[in-house]
């Protein structure tokens, strides 16, 4: 078994291992080459990020969809490149939504330079990534277009909150799938069509990716609150201090509260506060780390990857399949 790439895909395959990681350094070129422009200051900017590294879960969930047509068609790389900059610019973006000061283990656009530049580096780097899709058709250019407008309304569904009538676990999870589902699911879809798979095929993984791109957000959640920033490279609790619901906290909300239980009363006090205060922020973390909510969002987040792997099953048995089941079980249990 071989560990391929940044996310740490287990591979039994050589071939497919040769394949996999040969798309990747390609994609990897082809990045750093996109985002080069006349101005010497954008080329710095727009590659902070891609520098920074990440886990390109994108292109090799798209590398690996397209194992299920010619993986070698020559649109695979170019789309594999237009997800990794779409995501990227949706992280510069996200990060002035945030105001998160840290992203892939160093300073985020927005805290290096200031707002202005993060949000137009993310502009300059969707107009690349539309300049590159235009060479892969119509059809790529609108499953593009559609997933992005479904990535940018759970942004902004996340920003507005659930109206009053609106059950909040339930928009969290519309949230879920339309800022995080929607691109993931992409990613699948393109690599299978630009690789020439059978329509059902490309379907099925689309279908797939869209539930593996909700396990992946929900484990993403998880992270927030247990990680110590050093793997995840992300500043711990910004959920916590953006006031932003998720899993755990939705869960908690929706367990009976125990008087007796002194540490549940103080946390549920806690949420109902702003927790930009650095005392009560930390506070509040601790007690969620150790909050059973904490536990029942992981295991939730097990179903829904198992849920994702069951997707799978009509599509016919081959190494790129047992990989796409291995990555169901590593995204669930993820720490970075
Ligand atoms: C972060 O995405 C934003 C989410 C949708 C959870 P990733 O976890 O894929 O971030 P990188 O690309 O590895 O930095
Ligand atoms: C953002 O979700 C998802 C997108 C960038 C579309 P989060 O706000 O949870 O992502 P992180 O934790 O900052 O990476
Ligand atoms: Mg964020
Ligand atoms: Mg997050």
């Amino acid at each position: 078994m071989t560990v391929v790439g940044p996310f740490g895909l287990s591979v039994q395959d050589r071939d497919l291992t040769r394949d996999v990681q040969a798309g990747l350094d390609a994609v990897e070129a082809a990045l750093a080459e996109t985002v080069k422009s006349d101005v010497p200051f954008i080329t710095v900017t727009a590659s902070h990020l891609i520098e920074a590294g990440g886990k390109r879960f994108r292109p090799l969930l798209l590398l690996l969809a397209a194992q299920f047509g010619d993986p070698g068609a020559p649109g695979v790389v170019p789309a594999a490149v237009v997800v990794e900059l779409t995501h990227l610019a949706t992280l510069y973006h996200d990060d002035v939504m945030d105001e998160a000061p840290v992203r892939r283990g160093g300073p985020s656009a927005n805290s290096r330079w200031d707002n202005s530049v993060a949000i137009l580096t993310g502009d300059f780097l969707f107009s690349r990534a539309s300049q590159v899709l235009a060479d892969l058709g119509p059809e790529a250019v609108r499953m593009q277009a559609e997933a992005f407008e479904r990535l940018v309304t759970g942004q902004i569904m996340e920003t507005r909150g659930p109206g009053p009538d609106v059950d909040p676990l339930l928009h969290y999870l519309d949230v879920l799938a339309g800022k995080t589902g929607s691109l993931i699911a992409v990613s699948c879809r393109i690599g299978a069509q630009a690789a020439g798979a059978e329509p059902w095929v490309v379907e099925t993984l689309g279908d797939f990716g869209e539930r593996i791109g909700i396990a992946f957000q929900l484990a993403d959640d998880v992270l927030d609150i247990a990680s110590d920033g050093d793997e995840s490279g992300k500043t711990p609790g910004t959920d916590l201090r953006e006031g932003v619901p998720t899993l755990p906290t939705l869960l908690l909300r929706q367990m009976p509260a125990d008087p007796a239980d002194e540490a549940d009363t103080r946390l549920r006090e806690l949420l109902d506060q702003d927790l930009s205060d650095d005392a009560l922020h930390a506070e509040a973390l601790r007690l969620l780390r150790r909050h059973p909510a904490l536990e029942r969002a992981r295991r939730e987040t097990l179903r829904q990857a198992e849920e994702a792997r069951a997707l799978l099953a009509p599509l016919p048995d081959c190494p790129a399949k047992a990989a796409l089941e291995g990555l169901c079980d590593s995204v669930a249990i993820r720490t970075m």
